[in-house]
């Protein structure tokens, strides 16, 4: 029998959480062969409603569950863990200030960031996906000295596939015919969906691109407030959709991207397109065997270069601002 490949989840008794853990049991992380073993971190509070999401684990019957295990000791929950999906984050709630924000969500990823360091597998994987994601994943990065910095990454697939979506829906094809399309920088409002590359069913898309006009006041601002656009739908904010860009882009770090193609994920800047040294910010990146490399070599025209450097700047203040805090180890 094959020896399961642990997983660890943060915040499994979230929204996001409810979808995922789910579609992990199921193989859509790991593939049909692979029997994986959850586990689980939660606040104590929320230990109860993790044994309901147990149970119901249970009652799926999944072939490919191999275990779960649950807790709310990190040091506990991330020993041995392959891969760590850090989910759970302090959520902006009413009267909270972006600098109470940063010390909340501090705690949590300081924390973390010296559990996985400690206790995580060799070959820990880890993907960021709780709120501000980016910022985060430095934060654990940096009090994790032990697990190499490219181990680290944050979630910008489901910006990257909402980008899809609307340009599939403007060339009138499906999104499997698009590729190479980039989101650069923060996982915020400021980030920068980028077309200019992209292909439409192997052709470039200058037909798009040329339409300032669309991109400007459609494509751009629809890509980056998306998330808003659905909190105001559906009266809470994206869990399912953040659940299967969670799996998208961990199951591609894994297993590889697609020749003639690429994705995007934040990763530790190695200066790549003038973005400072350090931050973890979306690049277009290829994957191959749970390694990322980051696309060389794109022109990057003036357009695009005004909105990557704004992304840019507002991670650079966000990492001030959480050193300023004592939080980078
Ligand atoms: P939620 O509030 O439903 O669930 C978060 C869970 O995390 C809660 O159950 C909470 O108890 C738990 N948690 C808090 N502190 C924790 C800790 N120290 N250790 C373990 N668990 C902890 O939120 P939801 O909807 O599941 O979203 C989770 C995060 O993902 C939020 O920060 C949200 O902003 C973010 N998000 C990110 C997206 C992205 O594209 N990067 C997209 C959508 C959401």
């Amino acid at each position: 029998s094959i020896t399961p490949v642990k997983v660890a989840v943060t915040g499994a008794a979230g929204n996001i959480g409810y979808s995922l853990l789910f579609r992990i049991a199921s193989g859509a992380l790991l593939g049909p062969d692979t029997p994986v073993e959850l586990r689980l971190l939660e606040i104590t509070p929320a230990l109860k409603a993790v044994e309901g999401v147990v149970m119901e684990l249970e009652d799926s019957a999944f072939p490919t569950l191999a275990g779960v295990e649950i807790g709310d000791d990190p040091n506990v929950i991330f020993d041995g863990a392959n891969v760590a999906l850090l989910v759970g984050a302090r959520p902006r709630t009413k009267g909270m200030e972006r600098g109470d924000l940063l010390e909340a969500n501090g705690a949590i990823f300081t924390g973390q960031g010296k559990a996985l360091n400690d206790h995580a597998a060799d070959d820990i994987r880890i993907t960021v996906t709780g709120n501000p994601a980016n910022t985060n994943a430095l934060i654990a990065r940096s009090n994790a000295p032990d697990i190499p910095a490219e181990r680290f990454s944050a979630l910008t697939r489901l910006d990257h596939n909402r980008a899809l979506a609307q340009l599939a829906r403007k060339a009138g094809v499906h999104v499997t015919e698009l590729k190479k399309l980039t989101i650069w920088g923060n996982h915020s409002a400021t980030q920068y969906p980028d077309i200019f590359h992209a292909e439409v069913a192997g052709k470039n898309t200058a037909d798009f691109t040329g339409d300032t006009d669309w991109l400007e006041n459609d494509f751009i601002p629809t890509v980056q407030k998306r998330g808003a656009a659905i909190i105001e739908a559906r009266g809470a904010s994206s869990a399912a959709s953040a659940a299967a860009a969670t799996i998208d882009h961990t199951r591609d770090w894994l297993r590889g991207s697609a020749d003639g193609d690429w994705l995007s994920m934040a990763v530790v800047s190695d200066g790549s397109y003038g973005v400072p040294e350090g931050l973890i910010s979306s690049f277009p990146v290829t994957t191959k065997d749970g390694n990322w490399e980051i696309v060389q070599g794109l022109d990057i025209n003036d357009f695009s270069r005004a909105r990557i450097d704004a992304s840019t700047a507002e991670l650079a203040e966000e990492r001030d601002a959480v050193q300023a805090l004592n939080l980078l180890g």
